[in-house]
């Protein structure tokens, strides 16, 4: 299923939204509800709030469903210093930084927010597309053992993403890694996208065992 981004193009700024993307944390719907009414069409309307107020309440979409461009030359998004990977409870991982994912084709995309699935069952790789809800995924965000090796120097720089085939996550850069009760820094991970390993976030292999397969 190819992803449909809509824009919604106001006086002062256009708004784009992914459908694919949105998982329905409705941080835009409870920051600006004026703006974003899922019962009206369209559903949303861009001239309802400031260009600041919405791009204020656009960066708070963890998953990149909303972005925009100034029309009005207010601040663009700006690529963010620090990267940092969230362990959301029974949910996807949040990542947010300088992020660069290499896709199954080869290509590279280039994001500040992203909701990586970390479930096994999206249908739209690596991205979070809600089916976690549907298996009823369950898992605390807490860590067990932690296996993050140290970032070599203080330099920053992108969190490169890149998919091991029918395997985990391999993820590069300098970043944060925030579970539910503790969080660690470190320079690499493995992270496990099957959903079956024993000591999530990390990968531990299950995946072999499971029969795991992605694109
Ligand atoms: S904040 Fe983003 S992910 Fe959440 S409902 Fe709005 S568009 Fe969807
Ligand atoms: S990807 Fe889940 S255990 Fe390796």
């Amino acid at each position: 299923m190819a992803d449909k981004v809509r824009s919604y193009e106001g006086e002062d700024i256009v708004v784009t939204y992914s459908l694919r993307r949105c998982i329905h944390a409705e941080e835009c719907v409870h920051g600006l509800p004026a703006v974003f009414d899922p019962n009206r069409r369209p559903w949303i309307d861009s001239d309802q709030a400031s260009a600041d107020e919405l791009a204020e309440v656009i960066l708070r979409c963890p998953t990149g469903a909303l972005q925009f461009t100034r029309k009005d030359g207010g601040a663009e998004e700006s690529i963010p210093d620090q990267n940092a990977i969230t362990i959301n409870p029974d949910g996807p991982l949040y990542v947010y930084g300088n992020i660069e994912i290499t896709l199954p084709d080869g290509s590279v995309h280039t994001d500040t927010r992203v909701a990586l699935c970390r479930c096994g069952a999206t249908k739209n790789q690596p991205f979070c597309d809600n089916s976690h809800k549907d298996i009823e995924f369950k898992d605390p965000g807490r860590f067990q053992r932690v296996q993050v090796r140290p970032q070599k120097d203080d330099a920053g720089g992108p969190l490169k993403v890149r998919l091991s085939r029918n395997g985990p996550l391999l993820i590069q850069g300098p970043l944060e890694l925030v579970g539910s009760e503790e969080s660690v820094r470190g320079g690499q991970a493995v992270l496990c996208r099957c959903g079956g390993s024993a000591n999530k976030p990390f990968c531990d292999g299950t995946h072999n065992k499971i029969g795991f397969t992605s694109e």
